[in-house]
């Protein structure tokens, strides 16, 4: 179903496509732990271009290529032509002609946008400003292990930073009809497009979409509560201003007392802790945590086998 295409915004898939892509990660991470051989994308060579920092993206795309039996190539931008200006579209059209895949890592989302419609291959989205699809879909693979295949009945609550996380959450919780309630200072809500365009998919779904400025409202009974960095790459000048905006924002003990009492906490990382999350509240959520980690692997291995494959 995803042969050839990019991955670029949950947006762009089918609610099929979302399960397909969770489903084949299950199994390719259960071929990976069982032993088992499985090079879907032997002799294929992933490029990785890295206009911004990272640690889980770079090494999980690279070990996953490796292990479908490809390879990958890091790209970053301090060394590529592209950093002293080579137009993308140029890029895009050069890189096609060595490479069978490509996934970036960049800020203005339509620069991706721009490479994937230039490529002829496909393009794969690891972080804009607007979107972190390949996260978000792992994370709904982290969910399913721990609260179950059906999703519709749960309820989510984000809190924090209206940023590209929270933009892909709103699109991950519309195609899987799930409920999800964003918490957020009135200034910093996540995209109005985005929310816009997840509420005409949830129509679909069934999913409940809701935005509140009270974090204690969205977190009132959820089975899951997410945040991510109050200052995202790109922000770091007004990192210290924007402690004082989310301070009300935080994940501590106090806020999940309203929550579920089985209750799990989720962060894509890197996490400051006494900022979005507490020390203690991270800790006894480290193992979803950590496995939201490891899943990347599996998940994104599952993207690059089902665009990537002949
Ligand atoms: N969560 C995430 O994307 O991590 P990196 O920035 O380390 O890739
Ligand atoms: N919102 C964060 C996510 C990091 C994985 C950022 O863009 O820096």
């Amino acid at each position: 179903m995803l042969k050839g295409k990019d991955l670029l915004s949950i947006h762009d898939l089918s609610a099929g496509e979302v399960e397909n892509i969770l489903s084949y990660a299950a199994e390719l991470k259960f071929a990976q732990k069982a032993g088992l051989t499985h090079h879907i994308l032997e002799g294929k060579t992933l490029g990785m271009i890295f206009e911004k920092s990272s640690t889980r993206t770079r090494v999980s795309f690279e070990v996953g290529m490796y292990q479908l039996g490809g390879s990958a190539l890091f790209l970053s931008n301090r060394d590529l032509q592209l950093g002293r200006g080579e137009p993308i579209k140029d890029t895009a059209r050069v890189l096609s002609r060595y490479l069978d895949g490509i996934m970036i890592r960049t800020f203005g989302h339509e620069r991706v946008v721009e490479l994937a419609e230039y490529a002829t291959i496909p393009v794969i989205n690891g972080l804009t400003d607007l979107l972190h699809p390949c996260q978000v879909l792992t994370d709904l693979l982290t969910i399913r292990e721990h609260k179950g295949k059906n999703l519709r009945n749960l309820k989510m609550a984000y809190v924090g930073d209206g940023n590209n996380m929270t933009n892909s959450y709103l699109y991950g919780a519309a195609k899987v009809g799930m409920s999800l309630t964003v918490a957020t200072p009135e200034d910093h809500k996540p995209d109005q497009t985005v929310f816009e365009n997840a509420l005409e998919d949830a129509k679909q779904t069934g999913a409940t979409l809701a935005w509140t400025a009270d974090p204690f409202e969205a977190v009132k009974d959820a089975d899951i509560v997410a945040t991510d960095t109050w200052a995202s790459m790109g922000q770091e000048a007004e990192h210290e201003a924007r402690k004082k905006i989310f301070a009300p924002y935080q994940v501590n003990a106090e806020l999940l007392k309203g929550a579920d009492r089985r209750v799990i906490v989720m962060h894509c990382l890197p996490a400051y802790r006494g900022e979005e999350i507490t020390e203690e509240v991270f800790e006894a959520n480290a193992h979803v945590i950590f496995d939201e980690a490891e899943n990347r692997l599996h998940t994104q291995k599952a993207i690059m086998a089902l665009t990537m494959v002949d």
